[in-house]
């Protein structure tokens, strides 16, 4: 019996060497009601009275040596799971990260809400207008009557002999006229078309800003000091504006408008073309007649409006020689800005 168990002993930690144990099965082949230490106790009967304690204490050392055994045993086999899962799992936190691939604004988009934030400081609301737009806004309520030779200019995609594909954003100064007693003072952004065909300058879409106030003694010097003031924030504090003369159909005097050259200053270099000042949009006071049209007496009231192509800004901001760029939306073009 006593060799019995001491090969019992061996046996187990034979068996506890191996590196995939299953300490579970071990305990009940060793340990368990049926495992071998139990089936030697139950032969105990037949040992003499003077050999039983000693048998019996063997058996418990055996008993007591094999529970710590595997006791120990899971104790390591725990550690080493632990210590490869950390090794496999481990994080060099000065690796350098995988960054997330962020989208930007369209330098459209960005220059545009510049605009946005410059009016809307001055006090200005946005007002909308359709793309689709009838004939009568875009052209009669803008003091161009029917054969109006001033239309041929302009003439662009008809949906129907009276609804077309607005070419300008000024078709809704009168419809903002016709809802909105004075004061007004909205800037209203958006697309316009026109049967232009594509090159470096020219896109049969593109985008304009519109201005308008009407009120009671609006001048000329409101206009300038509006724009000048816009100019400032969006092309600098250097930054002159001219006024030349000009003619739109709904606005008398008109005017063209250059800011001074945010690149020389004025002194004339490529991007001026040597002239010191560059065209940004037109502007003037609204003609009397196209507050008469929307209901507005002009004994009463005075206004001015202007309207200003997006792109032409964006591509004198950011010196972008060809407006196609804008439109390919290539992500090498677009991350610049
Ligand atoms: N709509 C004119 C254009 O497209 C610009 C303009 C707007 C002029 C408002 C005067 C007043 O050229």
């Amino acid at each position: 019996m006593k060799e019995k168990l001491e090969q019992i002993r061996r046996e187990a930690e034979e068996r506890l060497k191996a590196q995939n144990v299953d300490l579970e099965e071990l305990r009940i082949r060793f340990l368990g009601k049926k495992g071998e230490l139990t089936s030697v106790l139950r032969g105990m009967g037949a040992l003499t009275p003077e050999e039983r304690p000693v048998i019996g204490q063997m058996a418990n050392e055996v008993r007591a040596y094999i529970e710590k055994a595997i006791a120990e045993k899971g104790e390591e086999l725990k550690k080493e799971l632990l210590k490869s899962k950390l090794k496999k799992e481990r994080l060099d936190v000065t690796m350098p990260g995988n960054a997330p691939k962020v989208g930007k604004r369209h330098p459209l988009a960005k220059v545009e809400m510049e605009m946005w934030d410059i009016f809307l400081g001055m006090g200005f609301d946005i007002a909308e207008g359709p793309e689709v737009e009838y004939d009568y806004y875009r052209f009669q309520a803008l003091n161009i009557p029917e054969n109006h030779p001033a239309r041929d200019t302009q003439d662009t995609f008809y949906v129907t002999p009276k609804i077309l594909l607005r070419s300008q954003t000024s078709p809704v100064q009168a419809r903002v006229m016709e809802k909105q007693k004075p004061p007004i003072r909205i800037i209203s952004p958006g697309r316009v078309y026109r049967s232009d065909e594509v090159d470096a300058t020219h896109s049969p879409m593109f985008h304009q800003l519109e201005g308008l106030v009407v009120d009671k003694g609006i001048t000329m010097g409101d206009l300038k000091g509006t724009l000048e003031l816009f100019a400032q924030k969006m092309f600098g504090e250097k930054t002159r504006i001219r006024f030349r003369p000009h003619h739109f159909p709904f606005t008398e005097p008109s005017a063209e408008v250059d800011v001074s050259c945010f690149v020389c200053g004025g002194k004339g270099c490529r991007v001026c073309k040597g002239e010191g000042w560059i065209e940004i949009l037109g502007a003037g006071m609204v003609h009397p007649n196209v507050l008469r049209n929307c209901g507005i007496d002009p004994d009463v009231y005075s206004g001015f409006a202007f309207g200003m192509g997006i792109e032409r800004i964006v591509m004198c901001k950011y010196g972008i020689d060809d407006m196609r760029l804008l439109y390919e939306n290539d992500v090498r073009f677009l991350e610049q800005f």
